[in-house]
């Protein structure tokens, strides 16, 4: 008897996660799932879609939705959180102005990632602390980015939370179908931050098979994280393709500047989808939603609360505190690593000590992350912040990412992150 809230229901992922939920309904029987969103006409098409996948599929429970979060979330044993505060457009922005500064344009990495980040974690914090009010045994899964900041935000709060993400998913049936064995069967060493990961193990019944994987498919798992091969020879590690905009900045840089945002892209894949779902005979999710980055998210989404509310103790790779698992990182830090799950939450698994080439780019986003939740909590404590110490505040996060780091660079992105989010920030 599981009753599930999602807030940003009217997503239009949403019918990935209800068809994971009707296909895996024996690992997590759900009785009620209610999706909240404040966009009621997005609720009605991704509502009816979703009771109409239910219904295929013969799922008994109820699905619901509203635009009123403490009503939606009333009673739920958990709730899944994946929500985009301002939407496509806001989105569309944090990809276009750092690269007239010459930095990445990007949702989760570098200034656009930072004003998200400012964007999300207070709303992120209201919802969490009225969740709470009601229902205070309430699980939180985040899949809202930046997860690993947000998640922090959440843990530092005294908040039940886990972060979650699809990269590491993504990884375990990729290399699952290269090698012909069940993804249950892959063993990741996956180590390092949300979206700032590495591969450095593939384990199949006890035995490390990533040399002869990137010996066998070294080009075709190139092509899938977009780097050269010989980058992931070096390494003898397969970086997640976030670490693209690191490895390879101003390549990216150059490749973004002529081409249109992901932003404009998702959005107009979403008139689309959209217009799907309102088709009263479709009633499963659609091909076209392939086209989004969230696959296997519902897999995840499935896994890791059926561990949460079973107690099952196995091990899933989440954002989680570090507390001394990367011992040259803040125990409140949040990295996302294998970790035992269950009824009291995500604790990581120990990791063999990292090389200097993770340790220090791992060390330096976990200095810029702390940064940027400074930033994101100002005016939160009841006192004002003046517009000069918010300024400062923004300024000291930019400085600290490594992608950034320059004084001008840094000055300037600040000055355009305030100009673009100036009705987000309290003290603007
Ligand atoms: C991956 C990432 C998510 C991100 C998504 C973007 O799934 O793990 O954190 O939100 O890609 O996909 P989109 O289709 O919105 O570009
Ligand atoms: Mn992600």
């Amino acid at each position: 008897r599981i009753k599930l809230a999602v807030v940003g229901g009217g997503s239009t992922y949403t019918p990935e996660l209800i068809d994971g939920f009707a296909r895996l309904r024996d690992l997590l029987p759900l009785e009620e799932l209610v999706l909240v969103d404040p966009d009621t006409e997005r609720l009605e098409l991704v509502g009816g879609l979703a009771r109409r996948i239910f219904a295929r599929q013969g799922h008994p429970g109820r699905i619901s939705w509203t635009g009123d979060l403490d009503a939606g979330t009333d009673g739920a044993d958990a709730v899944l959180l994946q929500l985009r505060i301002g939407g496509q457009a806001a989105r569309n922005q944090d990809e276009t102005w750092p690269l007239e500064c010459g930095c990445v344009g990007q949702e989760t990495t570098g200034a656009g990632g930072l004003a998200k980040a400012l964007r999300t974690v207070p709303v992120v914090l209201d919802i969490a602390e009225r969740v709470r009010r009601r229902n205070p045994a309430a699980w939180i899964v985040d899949f809202t980015n930046p997860v690993g900041i947000v998640t922090r935000a959440l843990l530092t709060h005294g908040h039940r939370a886990v972060g979650l993400c699809n990269v590491a998913i993504g990884f375990q049936r990729t290399f699952a179908t290269l090698l012909g064995v069940t993804p249950e069967q892959v063993e990741l060493e996956h180590i390092g931050l949300n979206h700032l990961t590495w591969e450095r193990s593939v384990r199949v019944a006890g035995k490390d098979v990533l040399p002869e994987l990137l010996a066998a498919h070294g080009e075709t798992l190139a092509g899938k994280v977009r780097m050269p091969r010989a980058l992931l020879d070096h390494l003898g590690a397969i970086p997640s393709y976030y670490l693209r905009y690191y490895y390879q900045h101003d390549a990216v840089v150059r490749e973004l500047r002529g081409k249109p945002s992901r932003a404009a892209e998702v959005a107009a894949l979403e008139r689309q989808l959209l217009t799907l779902y309102g088709d009263p005979a479709l009633d499963e999710k659609p091909e076209l939603l392939s086209r989004r980055g969230g696959a296997f998210y519902s897999e995840a989404a499935v896994a890791l609360t059926s561990s949460l509310l079973g107690d099952t103790g196995d091990v899933q790779i989440v954002n989680a505190r570090n507390d001394g698992t990367l011992p040259f990182l803040p125990d409140d830090a949040v990295i996302e690593v294998p970790a035992t799950v269950d009824s009291t939450g995500a604790a990581p698994v120990p990791v063999r000590p990292l090389e200097p080439r993770y340790a220090g780019l791992i060390a330096h986003v976990t200095a810029y992350e702390q940064l940027a939740l400074e930033a994101a909590l100002l005016g939160r404590d009841g006192r004002t912040t003046g517009r000069a110490d918010g300024r400062n505040a923004v300024f000291s996060a930019l400085l600290a990412h490594p992608l950034i780091g320059q004084l001008d660079q840094a000055d300037r992105l600040t000055d355009e992150l305030i100009a673009h989010n100036r009705e987000h920030l309290p003290w603007a």
